[in-house]
């Protein structure tokens, strides 16, 4: 696979920005953009990435998906908050059904320029792939699903260490201090192999995947006494938000009246996926099936949806419309990539 070396426009008082993917030179050196927060911080904010005015439409567009279930969900009455009038989500806003995946805007904010481009300065690299990862729907106040409870964590194999996942999202409604959402461990993605080492025999959280870990309490408290901070991210509609794979965090419910929402958004160079993994991802695209933040589609998520203990029958396997995709977001499938593999 070559390796396109993008121009940065970003420039320091020390001269251009360092080539190659990020981390790749150490932490000891300087872009002069947010790379640098994401190098030092483990987390960082794009202001306005997606303009306000479209994160907003992307909003409503997620409103008029809800609402066309049919299920009796009204954007503007709160009393339709309710499990009987809204398709399955759970207790940390997750929408894990309904192909929503390949839904018309949640392919709209991956194909988003800016969105593109950061990640293109992250890595060094044209030529990257998309997950095809879920979309989140936390409203306030919910009484009728399960407390959302902290589960820190890291999205990442403690045996595999390094620098190996960006995560992102973009929030599409205000999001303020109370209005829940992201809450990261500042710093703490640096101390990550260190931590391991020490905790290397601690009987773990039990996870679905290796490349999840769970902090424990005494995790919890070897971070602290490291100095490593909680910090509640806030956001404006249209800003992206990343986070290093290797940085302990996790979500917060809405204390006021605003509800948040987001559409993950993670990208990785295709070099780093196997010809097999591509393989995957495409059936997963061809299937409108979803592969978590993983773009290298190392999971394909195919779960069942219940509604009252019973299969939901508003479950779906295709989203409304067929997947329309420019030239450029194709690219982003893998799609293009394994047939040039094959030729
Ligand atoms: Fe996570």
């Amino acid at each position: 696979m070559t390796t396109t070396t993008t121009t940065t426009t970003t420039t320091t008082s020390t001269g251009p920005a360092p080539s190659g993917r990020l981390f790749s030179q150490g932490t000891n050196v300087h872009y002069g953009d947010f790379r640098d927060d994401i190098m030092h911080n483990g987390y960082a904010v794009i202001k306005g990435a997606v303009p306000r005015d479209r994160a907003l439409k992307y909003a409503d567009q997620i409103y008029d998906w809800l609402e066309g279930f049919n299920l009796g969900f009204k954007r503007d009455d709160p009393s339709t908050i309710h499990k009987d009038h809204l398709p399955d989500i759970n207790e940390k806003g997750m929408c894990l059904g309904y192909a929503v995946s390949h839904e018309s805007f949640t392919w709209a904010v991956r194909q988003e320029p800016e969105v593109i481009k950061t990640f293109e300065k992250v890595y060094d690299t044209e030529d990257l792939i998309v997950s095809f990862d879920s979309v989140n729907i936390g409203f306030p106040s919910r009484k009728d699903i399960e407390p959302n409870t902290p589960w820190p964590h890291q999205d990442q194999d403690p045996e595999k260490p390094g620098f190996r996942c960006l995560q992102g999202l973009v929030n599409l409604l205000p999001n303020g201090p109370k209005d829940g959402g992201l809450i990261v461990c500042k710093g703490a993605h640096l101390l990550s192999e260190e931590f391991h080492e020490v905790f290397k025999d601690e009987e773990r959280i039990w996870s679905w995947t290796k490349e999840w870990y769970g902090f424990t309490k005494a995790g919890q408290e070897w971070l602290k006494k490291r100095g490593c901070e909680w910090i509640k991210v806030e956001a404006e509609p249209g800003d992206l938000l990343l986070w290093d794979s290797r940085t302990p965090h996790y979500n917060l419910s809405s204390e006021t009246s605003q509800p948040r929402f987001c559409v993950y958004t993670c990208f990785m160079p295709v070099a780093d996926a196997t010809e097999e993994q591509l393989r995957v991802k495409k059936m997963a695209f061809e299937e409108t099936k979803m592969t978590t933040h993983w773009p290298n589609a190392m999971h394909v998520v195919d779960l069942p949806v219940f509604r009252n203990g019973e299969a939901d029958p508003y479950q779906r396997s295709k989203p409304r419309e067929p997947v329309q995709l420019s030239e450029r977001a194709f690219k982003l499938t893998g799609i293009p990539y394994l047939e040039q593999m094959a030729a």
